[in-house]
């Protein structure tokens, strides 16, 4: 018998709900992405085209998959898609695929997510793409771990696990 993947979403969010700019990151927190890398590897991950494009290449030891309407688009080390059912059959055997982003796949897929890992940064920034906000009656906070800003990163930040009710 199989059971139904948890389908997670993980976003960094600026107090805004600031995600990116000019298809880019605005802040570098290496334990971040080292907290991404471990949870997310071994695992697939489901991204939009700009997002997959805004990276130097697929990411390792993961299932790429793409999503675009794009026809003939067929990049390295990626799985593309044209549409959220085929990406969900794709990963109907992971027990945890990760949506990773950006702005309109997080909104995309939101309604079907069971969980959400959020490194909330505590500072508004300029951006142009924006997480979704999370709604209160829908989503619950079932863990949060506070980190302060120290010499080499300036921002302080919590990681944020919301499971749907
Ligand atoms: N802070 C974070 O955690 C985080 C995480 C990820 C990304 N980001 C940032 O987010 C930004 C990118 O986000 P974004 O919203 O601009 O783009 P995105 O969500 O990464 O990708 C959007 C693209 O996905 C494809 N798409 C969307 N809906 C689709 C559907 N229903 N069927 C098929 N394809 C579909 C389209 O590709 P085509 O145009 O090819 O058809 C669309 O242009 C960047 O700045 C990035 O750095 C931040």
């Amino acid at each position: 018998m199989s059971t139904r993947p948890l389908l997670t979403m993980i976003a960094a969010a600026g107090h805004n709900n600031a995600l990116g700019k000019n298809n880019d990151l605005i802040w570098h927190i290496s334990d971040d992405l080292k907290r991404f890398k471990r949870l997310t590897s071994g695992h697939a991950i489901i991204m939009g085209r700009k997002t997959f494009e805004s990276m130097p290449k697929a990411l390792p030891n993961r299932k790429n998959i793409v999503l675009t309407k794009k026809k003939n688009y067929q990049p390295e080390g990626a799985i593309v898609v044209h549409s959220l059912e085929t990406a969900m059959a794709l990963v109907k055997d992971d027990p945890q695929p990760f949506i990773i982003g950006g702005g309109e796949i997080y909104r995309l897929f939101m309604p079907l997510c069971d969980r959400i890992e959020l490194t909330r940064v505590h500072e508004s920034f300029d951006a142009d793409v924006y997480f979704p906000d999370i709604d209160t009656k829908s989503w619950k906070e079932v863990a949060r771990e506070d980190i302060s800003a120290t010499n080499d990163q300036p921002y302080n930040y919590s990681y944020i696990t919301y499971e749907k009710q």
